[in-house]
């Protein structure tokens, strides 16, 4: 028990008609970083709001550094020890940086270092700015030197990255893997498939209220299939022999019906060896080779077997 940060078990959450969370169980151990990743409206943000006591679930339980979230004298003794980091925090817009971070540190009974906490989520320089002239990736960062600037052991992290640039990305990639060092327990909720494959040490895939896998990325990617694909464009090459048995070989017909197309292989095996064998194969046979290319399968692959649906926005994550 010790060494489980956070249980939830049967965890159910209606809104009216409305049933936000259909039976959701994890645990979570102490220092891992855990994401939750699901397409708009999976239930992600009402799990955690559940995690931290902000909403009480309609049925099942949460058990945080064993104890319960839903009761107010628990989490009375829970709050210096977790932090969060919402998708809509709301702050005093008047005030300024610095005077809302001095505000949370006299919270917890902290001596405020504002200057230092500024610089290391990217908002150094900026102590003095008042917090309702801040960009939404500058306000998200806020948010996140206000969820650990007490040390927390575990941090709540809601979308940490929406609406940020690839530096505020890599700022707060950074800060995750500062929390990992630290032996902190991390959970994560995001849309961006290559920030849950880079940060997190387990993934659940959250569709409509239920977790429908949960594992390692690589054990993701591996299960819903895994392998590569090598695509090959060469006049006069025909999949034969030894390479003909390298994987699943179909020919893709040219989009203008002019001559050629191509070869795709999709393949479970090491795809440097096979790489190599096709280009020995399009030698040998004394085709013409125009195009060659290999992709290994993602979690992005993983998540559209397991949910039958692409993830949102992936594309905007990829390009950081
Ligand atoms: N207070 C509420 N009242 C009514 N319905 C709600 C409430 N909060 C959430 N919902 C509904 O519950 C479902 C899950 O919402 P939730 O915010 O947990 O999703 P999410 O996975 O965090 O989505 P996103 O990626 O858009 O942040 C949605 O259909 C949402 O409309
Ligand atoms: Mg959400």
């Amino acid at each position: 028990m010790t060494d489980v940060s956070i249980a939830v078990a049967h965890l159910v959450k209606r809104f009216g008609e409305v049933e936000a969370v259909r039976g959701i169980d994890f645990e979570i151990r102490r220092g891992t970083i855990f994401g939750l990743l699901g397409r708009n409206g999976a239930g992600k943000t009402t799990t955690l709001e559940c995690c931290i006591g902000l909403t009480k679930p309609t049925s099942g339980s949460v058990r945080m550094l064993g104890l319960d979230p839903s009761k107010p004298h628990d989490l009375g003794l829970l709050r210096p020890r977790f932090g969060a980091q919402l998708q809509t925090t709301s702050l005093p817009e008047k005030a300024r940086i610095g005077e809302v971070l001095e505000l949370y540190a006299r919270y917890y009974g902290l001596r405020p270092a504002v200057a230092a906490l500024c610089e290391r989520v990217g908002l150094g320089g900026k102590e003095r700015q008042p917090v309702g002239g801040l960009s939404g990736g500058e306000r998200q960062r806020l948010a996140l030197a206000l969820a650990i600037q007490h040390d927390p052991e575990v941090a709540f992290l809601d979308e940490p990255t929406a609406g940020m640039d690839a530096y505020g990305r890599r700022v707060l990639w950074g800060e995750v893997e500062h929390l990992r060092q630290a032996g902190k327990t991390v959970i994560l909720t995001t849309h961006y498939i290559e920030e849950a494959e880079r940060l997190c040490d387990e993934i659940c895939i959250v569709q409509q209220g239920r977790i429908v896998a949960r594992d390692t990325p690589a054990r993701l990617i591996a299960r819903a299939g895994g392998g590569s694909t090598v695509t090959v464009e060469a006049v006069g090459f025909v999949p034969s022999d030894g390479v003909a048995r390298a994987g699943r070989w179909h020919h893709e017909p040219p989009a203008g019906g002019s001559d050629g197309g191509h070869w795709v292989l999709a393949t479970e095996h090491d795809p440097g060896p096979v790489l190599a064998e096709v280009v020995r194969a399009v030698d040998e046979q004394g085709a013409q080779l125009r195009a060659l290319d290999m992709r290994r399968a993602t979690l992005e692959d993983a998540f559209l077997n397991l949910t039958g649906e692409r993830i949102a926005d992936e594309r905007e994550a990829g390009a950081a």
